[in-house]
């Protein structure tokens, strides 16, 4: 569980309502349909942070999930830097369901998401000092 300080810092990076078509075999909703979600949001993101829309997926962590998710619940994910490398940036990311009555939201899987970014070639080339030192002002790095 984070701290409230923690979650403050996170930004919403996108919502998806969970269609039938996105279920398994169970009524739950498809891990790997969640996984995909968290992908492209946290490309999103990360393309977003770095300023550029060359950014690649090189790593996913562990993936715990912790809830099951059921057809008609809106999931949220949420996201923030964690670190930079010399050319990469990890990511955060939180998946919460989201109680549209009550507002009230649990976790159900939290994860790392570490991007490269690249050249047209697909190499990796350095993120920008400008795009780090934004993050150390804004104290949005650990
Ligand atoms: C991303 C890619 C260009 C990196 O190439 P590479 O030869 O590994 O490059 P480098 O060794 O210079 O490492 C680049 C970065 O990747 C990280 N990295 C490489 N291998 C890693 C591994 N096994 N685990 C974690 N990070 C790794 C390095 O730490 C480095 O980050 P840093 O500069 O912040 O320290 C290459 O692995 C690739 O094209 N992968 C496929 C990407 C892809 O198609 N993703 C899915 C669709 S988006």
């Amino acid at each position: 569980m984070m701290s409230e300080k923690e979650l403050e810092e996170f930004q919403l990076i996108s919502t998806h309502p969970i269609k039938k078509s996105d279920l398994g075999f169970h009524g739950n909703l498809f891990g790997g349909k969640l996984l995909a979600w968290l992908d492209a949001a946290g490309a999103a993101f990360a393309a977003q942070v770095c300023d550029t829309p060359r950014m690649v997926t090189i790593k996913i962590d562990e993936c715990i999930f912790k809830k099951a998710s059921k057809e008609g619940q809106l999931l949220k994910i949420y996201g923030k830097v964690y670190e930079f490398g010399t050319t990469s940036v990890t990511l955060l990311l939180e998946c919460r369901s989201h109680n549209v009555y009550t507002g009230r939201q649990s976790s159900v899987l939290t994860t790392n998401i570490k991007f490269v970014r690249v050249d047209e070639s697909g190499d990796p080339i350095p993120v920008s000092e400008r795009v780090k030192n934004k993050f150390k002002q804004n104290n949005y790095e650990r």
